[in-house]
């Protein structure tokens, strides 16, 4: 019954009923799940313990940028904690990363001294501004799902993996993915799903202004939209009309459209944010004048346009056809071809 399930650990439960935790032969190798980036942005929840997003979203999966896991159980006696190594070092007990990813795996211990070694590595380069939590959660579920041989579907990764991290429920496949925001309380209708179109000449480029840490995280910033913007009731159309012709524009593989539409749904993001009390700006100087770059050329005739999440950092969109030229007009753009795996 839906009105049961309110807690992340009453979603496990459902989830893994009649499932019992199998690890005696148990280890997760190279597991990996791609990094997303949202072409229709998920901005704003409608239930915070449950990472239940107040509208559906559409994102394109990065490829080989994602995050990769291996995981056993901590063998070494007497170790009464999670190993967690990042990019090859081991992280303390308090960083914010182990603390994160150890509340995280609380939900899934057996027993209550099974502690996890895990693994992880960022296959995202740290300075690429791409966020890497998607993939980590993501990854984290299919890792979990292999140690203890759950056997879960796709879909039900896509559930573990958003209690982890919203974004992260689109991590489980490549390509486009729609995060359907479901209606059911429990969360239970609120997953990914994949977008079957290929679009090979489909480009992103990283333009990284800063990266720094955000001043102010996603989930704080979506909140104070949620409850102190006066124009965010609008916003739940605005993302439905734009997921609708997007999938239309991928279809027809419209990269004008489907690029305008990326870029309007990101400033209509912000322009919630900053409308919002107190404001929300996460653009720097830079970021603007980027912005500004990229319509003077698309003025002169160069397609491209831009994405942005909660950060300075901008995501250009453009198609094969155009590369070098907008590798002349922005040297250091990390590019990444997410159909070409
Ligand atoms: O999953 P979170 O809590 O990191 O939120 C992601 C929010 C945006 O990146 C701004 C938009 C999105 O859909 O990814």
């Amino acid at each position: 019954m839906s009105s049961a399930i309110q807690t992340k650990r009453d979603v496990i439960n459902a989830i893994l009923a009649g499932k019992p935790a199998r690890w005696e032969h148990g280890k997760a190798v190279d597991v990996y799940a791609p990094a997303n980036i949202a072409l229709v942005k998920y901005w704003g929840k409608r239930n915070s313990e449950l990472n239940l997003p107040v509208t559906s979203s559409f994102s394109v999966s990065l490829g080989a940028l994602g995050s990769r896991i291996n995981m056993a159980r901590e063998e070494e006696a007497g170790v009464k904690q999670d190993t967690i190594i990042l990019n090859g070092a081991p992280l303390a007990a308090d960083s914010s990363f182990t603390k994160r990813a150890s509340a995280y795996l609380d939900l899934f211990r057996p027993e209550p001294d099974f502690y996890f070694r895990m693994e992880t590595q960022n296959t995202i380069p740290t300075a690429a501004g791409f966020a890497s939590s998607a993939s980590g959660f993501a990854a984290l579920a299919k890792a979990v799902n292999v140690l203890f041989a759950f056997n879960l579907s796709n879909r039900e990764l896509s559930i573990l993996a958003r209690l982890g991290s919203g974004s992260a429920a689109r991590s489980l496949w490549d390509g486009f993915v729609e995060w359907q925001a479901g209606t059911q309380d429990d969360g239970m209708d609120s997953h990914g799903d994949p977008f079957e179109a290929a679009w090979p000449e489909f480009r992103m480029g990283a333009l990284v202004i800063s990266a720094a840490e955000k001043p102010v995280g996603s989930r704080e910033g979506m909140q104070r939209c949620v409850d102190h913007c006066r124009f965010y009731e609008q916003w739940p159309r605005r993302v439905a009309d734009d997921i609708r012709h997007i999938k239309a524009c991928i279809q027809n593989h419209d990269f004008p459209q489907c690029g305008k539409l990326a870029e309007e749904n990101a400033l209509a993001m912000h322009a919630l944010m900053i409308a919002t009390q107190p404001p929300l700006l996460y653009w720097l100087p830079e970021s603007v004048a980027a912005m500004q770059k990229v319509w003077t050329l698309r003025q002169d005739g160069l397609p491209v346009w831009f994405t942005m999440d909660a950060g300075p950092n901008l995501k250009l969109l453009f198609e094969q056809k155009d590369e070098a030229a907008i590798h002349a007009e922005f040297p250091g753009l990390h590019i990444v071809a997410p159909f070409l795996t």
